[in-house]
């Protein structure tokens, strides 16, 4: 086993649906990272054996996998100060690694790579830092969203962070109320407690109070500014994108209409990571 690998244990987990869920694990003490960074995290064969003893076996693509260790790239929800390391995670009912991993009950063992990958961070950005940060995202796409959130200092350097999350259901849009609680907690320690703008999506059924329309299109006809009450600007704003790529690649392109332009060595207001 790589000496960045170690084994964790899962303390808590929450079922948003039966495609969603959320997970704590320990947190070794040497390990650090920067919000919005990603681990890889896995699973060995002696596991699927206890899965297959507990009759929670997956299907055969994924039993055929396990006959290794198999790890996948997951965002760190937690803020980097926490005790415990947060994960969000989709189910997919053939993928190799989430078929298994739904299964994980507390106490359960999970293997981490403690190297942190990833620059969908805020230190990417260069100073001077414009005013407003808008933070996109689809699905469990909200992670490395939810860990800069947590970090005092990203309230501190920007005026207004308007944060848009979009998914197909009310179900499925996890994480509002500890969103509200952050709105709450961390407002009340900066100079403007409304300064974040949560903006819910709710893409295939309508909910009072959610915008309804895909990302691109709330951008391009101006819906998404107006929410906001804030706009679009190049001079003022840093923007990232994370989640579904065809999202990221839309969404993308419809801010390069708009006049904003991609982030590289530090300057420009595009930053984004795609989940598959
Ligand atoms: C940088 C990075 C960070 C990631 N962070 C997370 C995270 O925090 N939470 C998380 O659930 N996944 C995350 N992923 C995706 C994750 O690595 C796996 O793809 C996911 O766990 C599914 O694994 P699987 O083996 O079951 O299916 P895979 O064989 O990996 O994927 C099969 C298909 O499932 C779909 N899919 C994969 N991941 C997702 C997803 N997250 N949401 C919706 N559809 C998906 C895609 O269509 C993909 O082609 C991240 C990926 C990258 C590259
Ligand atoms: N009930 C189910 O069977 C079910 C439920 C959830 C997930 N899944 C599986 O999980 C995977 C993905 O699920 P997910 O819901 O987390 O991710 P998703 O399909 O990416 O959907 C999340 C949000 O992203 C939006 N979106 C998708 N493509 C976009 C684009 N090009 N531009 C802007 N917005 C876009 C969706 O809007 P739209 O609604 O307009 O697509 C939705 O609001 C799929 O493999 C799916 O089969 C299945």
């Amino acid at each position: 086993m790589s000496d960045n690998i170690q084994t964790v244990t899962v303390l808590s987990k929450t079922t948003w649906t039966p495609n969603l869920f959320s997970f704590t694990v320990s947190r070794p003490e040497s390990f650090k990272f920067t919000a919005g960074q990603f681990v890889r995290l896995g699973l060995n064969p002696s596991q699927l054996k206890y899965y297959k003893q507990q009759g929670k076996a997956g299907n055969d693509v994924a039993n055929e996998a396990l006959n290794e260790d198999i790890f996948r790239a997951y965002s760190i929800v937690s803020s980097p100060f926490d005790e415990v390391l947060e994960f969000f995670s989709i189910v997919i009912p053939d993928g190799a690694f989430t078929s298994q991993l739904q299964h994980l009950e507390v106490g359960d063992d999970l293997l981490l790579n403690t190297m942190p990958f990833g620059f969908l961070t805020l230190a990417r950005y260069q100073k001077p830092l414009p005013k407003d940060l808008w933070l996109l995202a689809t699905g469990t796409g909200l992670a490395p969203f939810l860990s800069m959130l947590q970090d005092l200092k990203t309230w501190e350097d920007y005026e207004h962070i308007i944060l848009a999350y979009s998914a197909r259901s009310i179900e499925e849009l996890a994480y509002v109320k500890k969103i509200e609680s952050l709105q709450e907690d961390f407002g009340s320690l900066v100079d403007n407690p409304a300064k974040l703008i949560f903006i819910p999506i709710v893409t295939r059924e309508p909910v009072e109070g959610a915008l309804t329309e895909r990302l691109p299109k709330l951008l391009l006809d101006g819906t998404l500014q107006e929410r906001a009450d804030i706009a679009l600007d190049i001079d003022s704003t840093h923007v990232m994108l994370c989640g579904n790529p065809e999202m990221v690649e839309d969404t993308k392109e419809t801010l390069k209409t708009l006049g904003l332009v991609m982030n590289r060595r530090g300057e420009g207001n595009i930053a984004v990571e795609n989940y598959w």
